[in-house]
């Protein structure tokens, strides 16, 4: 199986990335930063299932370009991780326009743009499978968190539109939603904190789940959460 996993170079992304490797898939790293990439694959072994390339989703042409270079690399495109994303956390009376466009684009828009480009490939080999990074956010909105969390409540309905779409042209769509994932997410991590998180290697093995499971069922939105949160109060 071929996997193109966007915003692979660190955090959740490079876990899917490696979680993929070690079952044998060959995969296409990508994300805007080329030294992070090229350590990226270095810590997955450099070996030849591995391919990188430098892209921006939240350019369309880029999306464009990384589905051409899966498909010239290994021939195809079966799963399509859509992980970037990015969070930039003010009220709405003192976020920056671009910081609320720099979100939009990342964690909405860029999904549409792979999506667009890699649904023709897929329905040229029979099927795939497309899995899109969301967030609890996206149900949960809270106050400093208008933009992240507005990206993220439209790419669930963006996901579920999209699942009944491409259905019957063998393409399933899921999304996860995570709650606190250990990660240098939005630089918000505190020391300490990170053992009650969820691992990103578990939202790995939840996404190796969904792409795994028999196609005849569809498991389309999974919630994951850390079991045990500090107390509120
Ligand atoms: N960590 C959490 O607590 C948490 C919880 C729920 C959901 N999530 C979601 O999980 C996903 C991954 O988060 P993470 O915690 O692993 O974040 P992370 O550690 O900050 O990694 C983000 C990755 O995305 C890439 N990226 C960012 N903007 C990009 C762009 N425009 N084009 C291409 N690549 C881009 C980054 O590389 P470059 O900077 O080099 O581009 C990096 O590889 C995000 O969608 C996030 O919203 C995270």
């Amino acid at each position: 199986m071929v996997s193109l996993v966007t915003g692979s170079s660190k955090g959740i992304g490079l876990a899917i990335a490696k979680a993929f490797v070690a079952r044998g898939m060959q995969v296409v790293l990508t994300a805007r930063q080329d030294d992070e990439l090229q350590k990226a694959a270095a810590a997955l072994g450099g070996g030849a299932n591995v391919h990188v390339v430098s892209a921006d989703v939240r350019r369309a042409a880029d999306a464009e370009r990384i589905v051409a270079a899966a498909v010239a690399r290994f021939g195809g495109l079966d799963v399509l991780v859509n992980n970037a994303g990015i969070g930039r956390f003010s009220n709405v009376s003192d976020l920056a326009i671009d910081e609320w466009q720099q979100v939009i684009e990342t964690n909405l828009s860029g999904v549409f743009y792979c999506c667009r480009a890699a649904l023709p490939e897929m329905k040229r080999r029979g099927g795939g499978y497309i899995v899109n990074i969301s967030s609890l956010a996206g149900k949960n909105p809270f106050a400093g968190g208008a933009a992240y969390c507005a990206s993220k409540a439209a790419l669930n309905a963006f996901s579920e539109a999209l699942m009944q779409e491409v259905r019957y042209d063998n393409i399933r769509v899921s999304y996860v939603l995570p709650g606190s994932v250990a990660t240098g997410f939005g630089d918000r991590g505190r020391a300490g904190e990170a053992d009650w998180k969820i691992a990103p290697e578990d939202v790995a093995e939840v996404v190796v789940d969904l792409v795994t499971l028999d196609s005849r069922s569809l498991a389309s939105r999974v919630e994951l959460r850390p079991s045990r949160p500090p107390r509120k109060g």
